[in-house]
């Protein structure tokens, strides 16, 4: 039996990787302090999974709270997702950012070291990369110094983690860059929850489709690409979910740092994404052009081969897919996990 610790596990990507991990065998334990995530989620879980996946209430900046785990359970690797993720407000919180993020992965690190867990497995972010040279990018290409607290703070955790492998040798550490994670779980009982309006793409999208949003803002129509729109990787959450899996069979005490994208390859424009979701809902989504975001990339997607070579995982859910349970997930709980 594998116990992974899974901080972070009642929110978007960890939700939906806690039901990978019990489905290929592993003992998940969710670790949260939900400041971004609903107890509902645990019962929407044990629905899936027909398992009740322990969780314990905690904050990763606080050490005793970690200690209490590590000391009940053998903890043989930990899937690190807890953190804070909007860009905006990194930008006007940005020691919050430091203190949640790089305090909190280095108080969570610490305690791993002095328990003798030695798997570290990482949600970075395509951001770390920020304006790319060239596309696709591949673990290579150069880390740029970040446009934001948030995605500097992913770079600074990077660093820390490989700085400490660099003194522990049999430490192992795994660093998923992921590109734009979308779509919700199958069933329609997990996905984003996003509070108040939006930030990111798709669950504006969404919102715009079942109404509860008038229309979608196109930020800039004028960038140098097919249709004069923004490019990204747009990964299925459950696609990136079974990438962890994978990390996890493939990393687990073998020492060393690790890195590998996450994405599918496939650039999609945010006139594609309009274009799927108006084909999901057969009708066509209100939208209007409204000038650039500040700190967007013009394009931006991965080379995601390395980890078809070495983890034997590949995202194979299509556009079509995210659109739809992106859509089903929304319309089944217009107002998340509050209903
Ligand atoms: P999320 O906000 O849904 O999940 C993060 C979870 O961490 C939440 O449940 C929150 O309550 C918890 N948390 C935050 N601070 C904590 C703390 N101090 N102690 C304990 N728990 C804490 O976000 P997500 O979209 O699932 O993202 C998970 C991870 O992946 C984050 O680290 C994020 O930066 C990274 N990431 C996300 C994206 C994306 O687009 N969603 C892209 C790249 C990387
Ligand atoms: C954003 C963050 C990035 C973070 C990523 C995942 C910024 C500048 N970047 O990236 O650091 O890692 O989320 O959480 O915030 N768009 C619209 N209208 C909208 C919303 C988005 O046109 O209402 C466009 C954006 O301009 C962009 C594309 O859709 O071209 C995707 O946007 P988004 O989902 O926010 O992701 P990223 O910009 O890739």
């Amino acid at each position: 039996m594998t116990t992974i610790l899974v901080t972070g596990g009642a929110g978007f990507i960890g939700s939906h990787t806690v039901i990978e991990l019990v489905k290929a065998g592993y003992e998940p334990i969710i670790f949260d302090n939900f400041s971004n995530a609903k107890p509902a989620v645990l019962a929407r879980i044990h629905k899936i999974c027909g398992k009740r996946v322990p969780c314990c209430f905690g904050d990763i900046r606080v050490r005793q709270q970690l200690e209490t785990v590590f000391k009940e359970n053998k903890i043989d690797g930990v899937i690190h997702f807890a953190g804070l993720k909007a860009v905006g407000e990194s930008v006007k919180k940005p020691l919050e950012y430091y203190d949640n993020n790089v305090n909190g992965s280095r108080v969570l690190l610490e305690v791993m070291r002095d328990y003798k867990c030695s798997n570290f497995i990482f949600s970075s972010s395509a951001t770390v990369y920020g304006e790319p040279d060239k596309v696709p990018l591949t673990e290579d290409s150069p880390v740029k110094r970040a446009n934001s607290p948030y995605g500097q703070t992913k770079i600074d955790i990077e660093y820390m983690a490989e700085e400490l492998q660099r003194a522990i040798p049999e430490f192992s550490v795994t660093l998923l860059r992921y590109f734009n994670p979308v779509g919700a779980h199958e069933s329609g009982l997990i996905g984003e929850d996003p509070r108040g309006i939006p930030n990111n793409l798709m669950p504006y999208l969404t919102q715009v489709a079942v109404g509860k949003l008038p229309i979608l803002n196109i930020f800039g129509n004028d960038y140098p690409t097919k249709d004069g729109t923004c490019i990204r990787d747009y990964i299925h959450v459950v696609d990136l979910a079974l990438g962890h899996v994978a990390a996890i069979k493939h990393c687990l005490n073998q020492g060393g740092v690790h890195i590998y994208n996450l994405g599918t390859g496939i650039g999609y424009s945010v006139l594609d994404m309009v274009n799927a979701f108006s084909k999901a809902i057969g009708r066509e989504l209100p939208h209007q052009f409204a000038p650039r975001r500040a700190g967007d990339v013009v394009q931006c997607y991965a080379d995601p081969s390395k980890a078809a070579r070495e983890l034997n995982w590949k995202a194979v859910r299509t556009l079509e897919d995210m659109t739809r349970d992106s859509y089903n997930w929304q319309k089944n709980n217009p107002n998340g996990y509050d209903d």
